[in-house]
């Protein structure tokens, strides 16, 4: 008779094992930075270069992610409009009787992809910190503000020392925790996000200060996104910038867009040292 496994066997399992995916968790204790508009972006840009993709939304209760790929496979549905679209997953954290982080365990276990990509909560729970035990890359976007820098260093300590503050600190934990149950690391990318046309002295002094926690909390400092209102039109139609029939106008910020957007999937390749393929 074969045993009931219970959570903690395939958790235990999942980390000898291992996925044959790479993990990838779009994250920022901060709400609102671009988590899930980047997301969507990179599932999307991947499976236009070939990868199997599988996609995990975390945030199950707000959804933005699963919504988009809704109305994306909406849209696929039209026989004029073949659009690729990703496996996808949709986890609602506190349903009651559902052990969600061994749903999550499950599905990356067993998405034999090439990449699963994870978009998560702008908040801490115990299923966002066991996402990130999985992952081998977190992607986090920032936003030119203060008051987002402040949730990796206590800002207001900054000229007597250096203190990491709780997003920082819950990555460390479980880079660590990685490290000590599989021997892997985890990379770090951040990405600025909305970022304004013109640089303004806030927007350097934060360069400068994100340049200085690069060193110091040992992540990669990707180029980074402008504002820019068509990832704010395309959610609706579930389309993105890759793709052909957007029905919004193409000029040269739609042809920018796409190369801040190919900038952040090479790094994100280098990092993964999956087989690249051309954007
Ligand atoms: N580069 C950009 N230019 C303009 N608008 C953007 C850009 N990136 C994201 N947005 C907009 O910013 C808002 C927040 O984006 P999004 O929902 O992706 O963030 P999030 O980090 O996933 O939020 P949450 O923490 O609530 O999950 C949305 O209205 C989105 O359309
Ligand atoms: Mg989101």
């Amino acid at each position: 008779m074969e045993l009931k496994r219970t959570a903690s066997d395939y958790m235990s399992n999942f980390s000898e094992n291992n996925s044959s995916s790479y993990v990838i968790i779009f994250s920022n204790e901060k709400g609102g930075t671009g988590k899930s508009t980047l997301a969507v972006h990179v599932v999307i840009a991947l499976l236009y270069a070939g990868y199997k993709v599988v996609s995990v939304d975390i945030d199950g209760r707000q959804g933005t992610f699963s919504r988009y790929m809704e109305n994306r496979s909406m849209l696929g549905n039209r026989a004029s409009n073949r659009v690729p679209v990703p496996v996808h997953f949709r986890i609602v954290d506190d349903t009651p009787g559902v052990d969600t982080q061994e749903e999550l365990c499950k599905i990356v276990s067993s998405a034999g992809a090439d990449f699963v990509v994870i978009d998560s909560r702008g908040a801490d729970s115990g299923l966002v910190r066991y996402a990130h035990s999985l992952a081998d890359l977190v992607v986090s976007p920032i936003n030119d503000s203060y008051i987002d820098l402040d949730l990796f260093i206590k800002l207001s300590d900054i000229n007597n020392g250096f203190s990491p503050n709780v997003y920082a600190q819950m990555i460390w934990e479980q880079k660590l925790k990685r490290a000590s149950k599989s021997g892997k690391s985890l990379s770090w990318l951040v990405v600025r996000n909305r970022l304004q046309g013109m640089a303004s002295n806030n927007s350097k002094k934060v360069e400068e200060i994100l340049e200085l926690l690069a060193k110091k909390l040992g992540f990669k400092l990707v180029s980074g996104f402008r504002e820019r209102t068509i990832f704010r039109e395309l959610f609706l139609s579930g389309l993105t910038l890759l793709d052909k029939k957007t029905g919004v106008a193409r000029g040269l910020s739609h042809v920018a867009a796409k190369q801040e957007l190919r900038a952040l999937l090479n790094s994100i390749i280098s990092e993964s040292k999956v087989g690249k393929r051309n954007f």
